[in-house]
């Protein structure tokens, strides 16, 4: 069989427009922008306005991927969406999305937290080195603020809604995904999880009174784990792509805390500048976070054709995922300014 790597050609993102800065959310819990800044590094996020849904903000992100790699949604064999905050609880986003899209192909949801989207990236990347798609839509998305308790200042100051997207294609070249690395720890799933709402605790107006309807967190816990994780995760993957982590051009790390990403890169001896930050703008938008960093990179001439990155997500599970991927001849070689969706519409 001619095993081909899969291959970035399109990508795109959306955020919402709604900025909530550090100070707005020190009117509605007690807390401070300068408690925020120096935990975690984040100064605003994003979050949802009337209009956006999961789903619009994926198909915003999707159309302007779409339009870099030249392709329509006819030429899209699979879509891969990754999510844990979905429109409804039945069906999945991705059907949905592909709906909204005019897609006609199979389309399937990951739901593994902030790990979703390399879960997803790898997925699609084992279909097209079977040669079973040679067309695949990724995406992260979230939105994750309906889900968080607005008066829980140790969550509701961590994260923010958005959504990101990739076109991946066989590659011609030794471009595409070189190594990876999937994990899951189930035995930490309480440190970081949504007690109510499920079949296990349906919906009721007890799990109401009691907000257990909103994530719940250990964050001292969550923190050592996201540490370790980083840290063994990239070790693993550079040495399975038979390289070392300081030949990477860039890390591209789960955006949940600059205190977890300073940590991680002093352990591995590695410069901050070696890791793309954008957290200090969106928070931890869970699944959207690897590839809205991975767009905003390829966007900013961080990674260019040639580039090898490393990305590392870790998130509820707990779980952790990681992947190396050297970017094709498409990356800086494509004006990457965004054209708004509405254009192609
Ligand atoms: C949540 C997190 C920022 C808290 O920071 P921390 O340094 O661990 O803080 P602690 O939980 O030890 O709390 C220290 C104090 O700050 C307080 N505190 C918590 N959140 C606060 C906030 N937003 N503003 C002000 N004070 C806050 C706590 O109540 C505690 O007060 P106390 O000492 O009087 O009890 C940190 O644990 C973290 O980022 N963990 C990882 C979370 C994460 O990334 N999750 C997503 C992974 S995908």
């Amino acid at each position: 069989m001619n095993m081909r790597r899969a291959e970035i050609t399109g990508w795109g993102k959306y955020v919402p427009e709604k900025v909530l800065t550090n100070d707005d959310l020190s009117k509605i819990v007690d807390t401070t922008d300068e408690w925020i800044v120096a935990r975690t590094g984040i100064k605003e996020r994003r979050v949802r306005s009337a209009t956006d849904t999961t789903t619009t903000m994926a198909v915003a992100a999707s159309h302007d991927a779409m339009r870099v790699a030249g392709l329509t949604a006819a030429d899209i064999d699979l879509i891969v969406v990754a999510n844990s905050s979905p429109d409804y609880l039945l069906p999945a986003p991705a059907n949905f999305i592909q709906h909204e899209l005019g897609a006609t192909c199979p389309a399937l949801t990951i739901a593994a937290g902030c790990s979703g989207w390399v879960y997803a990236l790898v997925t699609g990347d084992q279909f097209i080195q079977t040669g079973a798609y040679k067309c695949i839509l990724v995406i992260g998305v979230e939105l994750i603020s309906y889900a968080l308790d607005y008066t829980d200042r140790g969550t509701c100051i961590l994260f923010g809604d958005g959504a990101a997207a990739v076109v991946i294609q066989p590659s011609q070249t030794d471009a595409g995904v070189m190594s990876f690395e999937l994990g899951s720890d189930g035995g930490q799933a309480y440190n970081l999880w949504v007690p109510g709402g499920g079949t296990a605790n349906p919906l009721s107006q007890k799990v109401i009174d009691q907000r257990e309807h909103y994530i719940r967190m250990n964050g001292q816990e969550v923190f050592k784990f996201a540490v370790r994780k980083l840290t063994s995760c990239l070790n693993n993957i550079t040495t399975q792509a038979g390289m070392s982590v300081s030949d990477l051009d860039l890390v591209i790390p789960h955006q949940a805390n600059l205190r977890i990403i300073e940590t991680a890169a002093r352990s591995l001896n590695l410069p901050m500048d070696k890791f793309f930050v954008n957290l200090h703008k969106y928070g931890n938008t869970s699944a959207a976070s690897i590839p809205l960093a991975l767009v905003e990179a390829i966007e900013e001439g961080r990674l260019k054709a040639g580039d090898v990155t490393g990305m590392v997500a870790f998130g509820s599970g707990l779980s952790w995922a990681g992947a190396v991927m050297r970017m094709g001849a498409k990356v800086g070689a494509v004006n990457a300014a965004p054209v708004e969706a509405a254009a192609l519409l």
